[in-house]
């Protein structure tokens, strides 16, 4: 494949959102195996975020084979008063070396601002945990030719000034391909992740030149490596075709030469 930044290891990284009950972890145990097996050579690293009931099952019945995992959202306190919340450290306890934070649903469900995200990726620094930061712009953000400002301003209020290469994954996801079988153009998807990479390395150097950049947006095994082979996309965020092992394994093999 084509990258920017030929070093980068790529990361494809499933996000289960609030699905799954517990036969789902056969299709997480199909995942490790196939990983920890056939695919583990591959250059590619790969992650699940299940919902919070299921993770640390999965990380008991799944770990030791390099699938690693990931929580969907964290609280930005390590503790306290916060009925139905859950804190890096508890996500870290759990198994998880990541956390989900600013997902679109995140930030429209919840009212999530830029700050409260930034928030969250500074707690998940404190436990330990790598940030996966989504940032993308609306439908009609991008009908108003917004778009590159939307993200910059995103960047710039949600990411940390903490953030290193090793600490932080940055996921665009336009909003308006999440979960709708749309997706940017190739062109389109270079056009944003050129801008970010731009604007990370402006602002943290060889760290920003370094930082994962995954796109997310109904990737699927018939677009992957279409989408994965543009330059600066580091990998993936995959939301429905997370859930089945055959589909997100399609997609991890999109590495395959
Ligand atoms: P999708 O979701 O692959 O179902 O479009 C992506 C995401 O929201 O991370």
């Amino acid at each position: 494949m084509t990258s920017g930044v030929g070093k980068i290891r790529p990361l494809v990284a499933g996000n289960w959102k609030m699905n799954g009950l517990k036969a789902g972890l056969r299709e997480a145990e199909a995942v490790r195996d196939a990983v920890a097996g056939p695919l583990a050579g591959l250059a590619v690293d790969t992650l699940l975020a299940p919902p919070a009931t299921l993770l640390m099952a999965m990380t008991t019945a799944c770990s030791g084979g390099g699938l690693t995992f990931a929580g969907q959202d964290c609280h930005s306190n390590a503790s306290g008063a916060h009925t139905g919340d859950v804190s890096a450290e508890m996500l870290k306890e759990a198994g998880a070396t990541a956390v989900i934070v600013g997902h679109s649903e995140r930030r429209a469900d919840h009212a999530e601002t830029d700050a409260v995200v930034r928030a969250k990726a500074e707690a998940a620094y404190r436990a330990g945990l790598i940030a996966i930061i989504c940032v993308g712009e609306t439908i009609g953000e991008r009908k108003a030719g917004e778009t590159l400002a939307v993200v910059a301003r995103q960047l710039a209020q949600s990411v940390p000034e903490a953030a290193t290469a090793a600490n932080t994954v940055i996921a665009y996801e336009p909003v308006w391909a999440i979960g709708t079988g749309l997706t940017p153009s190739p062109g389109d998807v270079a056009e944003v992740h050129g801008a970010i990479r731009r604007d990370l390395t402006e602002r943290f150097g060889a760290n920003g030149h370094e930082m994962r950049l995954l796109y997310g947006g109904s990737v699927k095994p018939d677009n992957a490596k279409v989408l994965l082979a543009v330059d600066n996309v580091n990998g993936a965020l995959v939301g429905g075709a997370s859930l089945k092992a055959s589909d997100f394994l399609a997609i991890v093999r999109a590495y395959e030469s």
